[in-house]
Formats: C-alpha cells, sequence, structure tokens
C-alpha cells in the first residue's frame, strides 16, 4: 500500500487521481475534512467515475508535525509520496516554513525508516537548484547556495538534506524539482495565480521566468520513478523556460484576454516592496515582493531537463494544452 501526504494539495490530489485510477491501493493524509470537497472537485474535472475513485481512498486524518498521527497512517505502507508543503515566501513565516517543510520531512523520513518503507519519493522545488551565473542551463549538480534565497527554498532545501540523510540510513530515495506547476482547481495559490492574474487583462508583466511543468507530468514522472529502478537520485522537472510575458500571453488568449505588454521595471518594483511591507505592517497581509523576489526577477535562470529525459525516455505534455484545459475550467468556476 502505498502512502501520500498533501493529498489535498495540486499534487497530491492529482497522484491521487492517477494512483486510483491505475488500482493502486493508496491512504492518503488530510488534516480537515472541507479539504477533501477540493480532491473530489479536482477527480471530477478527469473522470466520470469520480465518486468511486475518490472512495478507494483510505483516507488518515494527520498532520506531518504530529509524529503519533504519522505511526498510525505508515501501518502497512511500503511506499511514501512526500507532497506536504508550506509554500510561502514571506520571510516574516521563515518559522513555520522551518517547522512543516524541514521538521515534517524529518518525521516523513524518520517514520519511513523506522517502518522499513521501500522508497520514498520526495516533492522539493527548482528552488534548490543552483542559479547560473551566465546563460547556461543549470542542472541536478549546479552548486546551490542560501545567499539571496528565499525562505521557502531556504526551508525545502533543508527537506532535500533530511531525505539525504534518510538515504544514509538505507532508505531508498528519489527527490523531484518541479517548476511551476501548471495544473486547475487551486486558483488562490501557486500558478492559479496566474491564471486570475491573466483573467484581470493587466497591462504589466513582471521581468524574468522560470521553468513550467504540468501537474500531470509531475505526477506521471513521480510514479514511474517509484516504479523504477532508480534510488538516491534527484530530478529537475521542466518542460519549458519561458518568460513570465510569454506564460501570462499564453494564459490570457485561452481565456480571450489581451496578453500583457509593458514590463515592470525594477524601480517599479522596488516601489512595490517598499508598499507590499507597509501593507504587511499595517495589515498584516502576507509579503508578496520581496528582495528576495526582486532578485530572483533580476536573474532568471534557466533549467535543463536532459537528467530526467534520459532516465525515463520521456516527452513532456504541451504546457498550452494544460493551459487552455485549466482556463476553461477557470472561466466555469469564476465568471
Ligand atoms: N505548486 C507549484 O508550482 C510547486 C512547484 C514546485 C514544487 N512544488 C512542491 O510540490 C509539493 C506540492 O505542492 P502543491 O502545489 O500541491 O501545494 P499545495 O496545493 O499548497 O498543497 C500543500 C499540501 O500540503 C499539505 N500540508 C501542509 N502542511 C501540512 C502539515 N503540517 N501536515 C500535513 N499536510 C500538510 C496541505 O494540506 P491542507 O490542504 O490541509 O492545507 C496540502 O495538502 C510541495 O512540496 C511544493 O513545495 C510546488
Amino acid at each position: 500500500m502505498v502512502l501520500v501526504t498533501g493529498g489535498t494539495g495540486l499534487v497530491g490530489s492529482h497522484l491521487l487521481l492517477k494512483l486510483t485510477i491505475n488500482n493502486t491501493k493508496v491512504r492518503a493524509l488530510y488534516r480537515t475534512e472541507d479539504k477533501l470537497v477540493q480532491v473530489k472537485k479536482i477527480f471530477s474535472y478527469y473522470s466520470d467515475n469520480s465518486a468511486t475513485l475518490f472512495n478507494q481512498i483510505d483516507w488518515v486524518q494527520g498532520d506531518i508535525l504530529d509524529i503519533p498521527s504519522l505511526k498510525n497512517a505508515i501501518e502497512g505502507i511500503t511506499y511514501v509520496y512526500h507532497c506536504a508543503a508550506y509554500i510561502s515566501f514571506n520571510p516574516s513565516e521563515f518559522k513555520k516554513l522551518e517547522r512543516i517543510n524541514r521538521e515534517g520531512t524529518a518525521n516523513i523520513v524518520n517514520v519511513c525508516i523506522v517502518n522499513g518503507v521501500n522508497k520514498l519519493c520526495h516533492v522539493s522545488t527548482i528552488g534548490t537548484i543552483g542559479r547560473s551565473l551566465n546563460e547556461e542551463k543549470v542542472n541536478e549538480e549546479t552548486e546551490w547556495t542560501r545567499q539571496n534565497a528565499n525562505p521557502y527554498a531556504i526551508t525545502k532545501q533543508l527537506a532535500e538534506m533530511e531525505v539525504w540523510r534518510g538515504a544514509q540510513e538505507e532508505l531508498k530515495v528519489v527527490i523531484v524539482n518541479p517548476g511551476v506547476i501548471l495544473g486547475p482547481g487551486f486558483w488562490n495559490s501557486g500558478s492559479g495565480s496566474f491564471f486570475k492574474t491573466a483573467a484581470k487583462g493587466y497591462q504589466y508583466y513582471p521581468p524574468g521566468g522560470s521553468g513550467f511543468i504540468t501537474v500531470n507530468d509531475v505526477t506521471k514522472i513521480m510514479i514511474a520513478l517509484m516504479n523504477s529502478d532508480i534510488y538516491n537520485e534527484r530530478f529537475i522537472l521542466v518542460a519549458e523556460n519561458l518568460t513570465y510575458q510569454q506564460i501570462l500571453k499564453e494564459i490570457a488568449l485561452s481565456m480571450n484576454k489581451k496578453p500583457p505588454t509593458k514590463s515592470l521595471k525594477f524601480w517599479q518594483l522596488n516601489i512595490g516592496k517598499i508598499a507590499d511591507r507597509l501593507r504587511n505592517l499595517i495589515t498584516g497581509s502576507p509579503r508578496t515582493i520581496t528582495k528576495n523576489t526582486i532578485y530572483g526577477l533580476k536573474h532568471p535562470t534557466t533549467f535543463s531537463n536532459e537528467k530526467i529525459k534520459n532516465a525515463l525516455d520521456m516527452t513532456f505534455e504541451r504546457l498550452e494544452d494544460q493551459i487552455k484545459f485549466s482556463s476553461k475550467l477557470f472561466i466555469s468556476e469564476r465568471f
């Protein structure tokens, strides 16, 4: 039986869908009942049989910071997909990020070791891959440094260290490092914000860019890696490197909206950073524009996907198709 953490999130819910379609016996961790509704919604996007698939899952209430709940969840499990994490770029949330991402992952690694789990698949991020100082693409070996890294990336790197510790204690592990994951349903977080932004028809786009991949490819690759003989390796998961202008244009056009045409200037971003900080101090709203996010926009990195392509002999789904699919769902739910 396999265990999925973060099953109520974008990656976890799509992974659960694939596993249930494959008739894999699966248990999933959830924190609160209300989040299960979201999973049902995701399943309904893809299957007429969604209720039956959903009911195949053995849902166990638990938290990756609550070790007794994990001991309960790990009973009889041979494979673990660890998708749970906290995503925020707000420096004042560093403690929360560190607890959920590093300590939570340490707990997962520990219960895997104690219970003799066969293999752990850990979901990390391209934020833990080193940056390039020139135009060259970075790969899994490029050295990562903490300098200019955002708090989310720092805590995800600490989480990876916990996974490598597990590997030293003879737990078989694979780590995937996805770029921005495109997929439907989670409109208020992650790539969902690209759909919200494009739908507003703003004229401006941020400078820079990132690596992108669809949620279908991420989950397909995770399952393939778990079913393979590969272990103690990490893989960048990026289908394409695109500028933010390119991705916002593609999404805007798929919604019949005007694509953005003007680049935000760095002086505008610096003013935005001050306004963002003031709003944070006055209202407590999360910070979104920080010195590290501006650094990232100034120094975009492009990522090589050669390692995963060679390991699994695969081709990636076209981002364009996923964008059209997600945009259609966004419009039907939001307008
Ligand atoms: N989305 C992206 O573009 C992206 C890109 C690269 C890497 N990643 C990585 O991919 C993984 C999945 O991301 P996602 O986009 O699916 O995130 P998401 O939609 O925000 O889902 C996060 C999941 O983690 C769970 N979680 C958070 N804290 C937990 C805790 N203390 N105990 C148990 N579960 C907890 C959440 O549960 P609740 O529903 O109860 O909150 C939710 O199921 C993460 O490791 C993330 O770092 C994401």
